[in-house]
């Protein structure tokens, strides 16, 4: 598996990932994140195919960023796709002069909270029934970087 900067060539899979995995995440929502000036944005590929098998999306300002999406598809989670996201993800805010990365996380998502404890992100808020479809709260992560 290696890591790359997402460009548009990867965006139907990319949509296709996040149609798999129900989420609300568009074409155009992931399109609006491609022309994000201070975005960043990365691909998970698999060597031998080629094929996009996770990705997140950030953006950064000043001394703060925000991981704002990560996800693997379905086949191949539980395999560390999502660390090495995340581990690049972090080194590349380091090289902007990032200090802390903020995160939103539903409060039921075990599977993204653990990921994100693993890496010590802590929480530092809850935002009372933030989503709707499910009902849950949002847990506010946060991680110091420097
Ligand atoms: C959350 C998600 C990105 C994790 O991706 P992944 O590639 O499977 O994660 P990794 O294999 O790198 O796992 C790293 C750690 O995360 C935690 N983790 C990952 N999947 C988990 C699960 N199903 N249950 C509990 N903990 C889990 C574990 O602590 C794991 O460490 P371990 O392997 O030593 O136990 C993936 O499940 C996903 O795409 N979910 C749907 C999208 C989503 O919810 N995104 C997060 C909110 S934006």
């Amino acid at each position: 598996m290696h890591i790359r900067r997402l460009s548009s060539v990867d965006l139907a899979e990319v949509v296709a990932l996040e149609k798999k995995s129900g989420s609300g995440w568009t074409r155009e929502a992931v399109s609006e994140e491609l022309d994000r000036s201070l975005g960043l944005q990365l691909v998970a590929y698999e060597d031998s195919s080629g094929r996009v098998i996770g990705w997140c999306c950030g953006l950064s300002v000043g001394d703060e960023a925000e991981l704002l999406r990560i996800a693997v598809i379905q086949s191949k989670r539980k395999c560390g796709v999502a660390s090495v996201l995340l581990a690049q993800f972090e080194k590349e805010c380091i090289g902007q002069e990032v200090s802390s990365i903020f995160l939103e996380v539903a409060d039921k998502n075990l599977a993204a909270r653990q990921l994100y404890e693993k890496y010590d992100y802590k929480q530092v808020g809850r935002r009372k029934n933030y989503y709707s479809r499910p009902k849950d709260d949002a847990l506010v992560m946060n991680k110091m970087l420097l």
